[in-house]
């Protein structure tokens, strides 16, 4: 029940902390260490690529997967939008491992190249929300989202949960490889959640954000590099299917290529960055959209915000930035919603799960 919440998503977006304390217990052991089944070990630790399947929002947390994979436990990764997967089905590996990101588990998309997968006899672990759903029980392997009951049409905090749950599984293979990291995600995700909290605390100032940058406007930007593009492109999801305004997410590099037409005055444009290596960049880009009209918007990091930003999140490890990062944007997201009177939790045209192709 959603008790004083006015609406669903605004509880989840609350419950996200709690979320990743409840993950930090359930994937810890009586020693402070990662625990995980021992088959899941075994075939992470065997397979020699691994496929992410995923549609919408889980397809974004397993862009940021992919981050986590190659880079910690050096195994190339590739994310597939999983109505897509069939139609050009990339050439596979020797040793493929499938991992199917759902939080329903009843993705009709991605159970469909779960039976294919099954045919060709190769293994799938799932991620979920909900054990016992129909992509749990059909693969092989599955981890538990911990995220309790995700009502809200709008997926909030099942998306940081399998942020988390992956950060753990990536760090997880790279132990059981022998390879040396300076990484201790229960401790990092510990110092999420209380950046989560605060975040979540700031709900008036990003309130006020919303009204000025989506009070009326049409259409909006959202802007990032390296994993904050994943973010701005998850940012842009939010928005679009509960506000209903045409949002997109590009790679700040991509805006010379086309977008960059788009931009009139007052368009609003929303820039991400949580990252070092980008921060120079993308403030270019937001240069060149101001210089055309664009309301622009900066989302920083502390340690890299200036002091016209409109909005500076909480350090936390750079790796995990999303899990910080994403939850202005939800809460901006909500807030556009609620002030252009859209039904937050029941989006117009959109089911909880999608369980036709
Ligand atoms: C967006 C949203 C959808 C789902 C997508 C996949 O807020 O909820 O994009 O993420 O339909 O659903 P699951 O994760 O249940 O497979």
């Amino acid at each position: 029940e959603k008790g004083t919440y006015p609406h669903f998503m605004l509880k989840e977006i609350d419950e996200q902390p709690i979320v990743m304390r409840k993950i930090i217990q359930e994937y810890q052991d009586d020693n402070g260490q990662l625990k995980l089944d021992q088959d899941i070990r075994t075939a992470m630790k065997d397979a020699d690529r691994i496929y992410i399947i995923a549609a919408g929002t889980s397809y974004h947390a397993g862009l940021v997967g992919k981050e986590f994979i190659e880079k910690l436990a050096n195994i190339p990764v590739e994310v597939h939008v999983a109505s897509e997967f069939s139609y050009n089905m990339p050439l596979l590996s020797e040793k493929p491992l499938f991992v199917f990101i759902s939080q329903s588990g009843e993705t009709a998309d991605s159970r469909a190249v779960l039976v294919k997968i099954k045919e060709l006899g190769h293994p799938a672990l799932t991620l979920t929300n909900v054990p016992g759903s129909t992509l749990s029980r059909e693969a092989n392997y599955t981890m538990h989202l911990h995220a309790g009951p995700e009502i809200a049409v709008a997926s909030t905090k099942a998306y940081t949960a399998q942020i988390a749950v992956l950060a753990i599984l990536a760090v997880d293979t790279a132990r059981v490889k022998g390879l040396e990291l300076d990484f201790d995600p229960l401790q990092e995700l510990a110092i999420v959640a209380n950046a989560m909290e605060v975040l979540t605390d700031q709900k008036e100032e990003l309130e006020q954000l919303a009204r000025d940058y989506f009070g009326t406007t049409r259409n909006a930007f959202f802007i990032g590099r390296s994993t904050d593009y994943h973010v701005a492109q998850e940012a842009a999801l939010k928005l679009k299917e509960i506000s209903y305004i045409q949002a997109e997410g590009f790679a700040g590099g991509e805006l010379k290529h086309g977008t960059i037409a788009l931009i009139e005055e007052g368009t609003p444009v929303i820039a991400l960055t949580t990252q070092e290596n980008v921060n120079y960049s993308i403030r270019g880009n937001v240069q060149e959209v101001v210089a055309r009209g664009a309301n622009a918007m900066v989302v920083s990091m502390k340690g890299l915000e200036q002091d016209e930003d409109a909005f500076v999140i909480p350090h936390v490890h750079e790796l995990l930035t999303p899990l910080a990062s994403v939850i202005p944007m939800q809460l901006l997201a909500y807030y556009a919603a609620l002030h252009r009177d859209c039904d937050v939790d029941k989006p117009r045209n959109l089911a909880k799960s999608v369980t036709v192709e």
